[in-house]
């Protein structure tokens, strides 16, 4: 009984300190560099994920292989045409360099970002 009762009570002593803590790892995650995301995820993983979600079905994003959809160039041919940061702007503006088979896709800036910066990746 007694022993219930001190754990229950270490527990509400528990939550300001949670709560403190967290908000630490909130700060300090605010304080990394901006390229780590919360739950420690990068810009690059992030833009990862958009293009398994967005593009994969069309387009090979992987370092290797040829694309699913022929017509569709692997997106690691892309840095070679175009800059990261005009890849972005098209991304952002929804203007996809005559690219009709898009998805049509509001991205936001940082989705934009992101997925510029997943592409320039492959290139290396
Ligand atoms: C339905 C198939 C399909 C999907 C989905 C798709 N693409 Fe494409 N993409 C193509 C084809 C086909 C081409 C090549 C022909 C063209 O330029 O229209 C292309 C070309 C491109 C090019 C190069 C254009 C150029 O001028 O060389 C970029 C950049 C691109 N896609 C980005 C994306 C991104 C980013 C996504 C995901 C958000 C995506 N695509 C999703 C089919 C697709």
């Amino acid at each position: 009984m007694i022993q219930v009762k001190e754990t229950a009570s270490g527990g509400f002593r528990n939550v300001p300190m949670n709560r403190a803590l967290a908000a630490l790892v909130i700060l300090a995650l605010l304080r990394a560099a901006p390229a780590v995301q919360a739950g420690g995820q990068t810009v690059v993983d992030l833009g990862r994920e958009l293009a398994e979600l967005n593009c994969a079905t069309c387009h090979n994003i992987e370092v290797t292989g040829d694309s699913p959809f022929a017509a569709a160039p692997p997106f690691r041919t892309i840095p070679q045409k175009y800059h990261p940061s005009e890849l972005e702007e098209a991304f952002v503006e929804g203007i996809v360099v005559g690219h009709p088979a898009m998805p049509e896709w509001e991205m936001t800036p940082e989705q934009a970002s992101a997925l510029s910066a997943y592409i320039e990746s492959l290139a290396q």
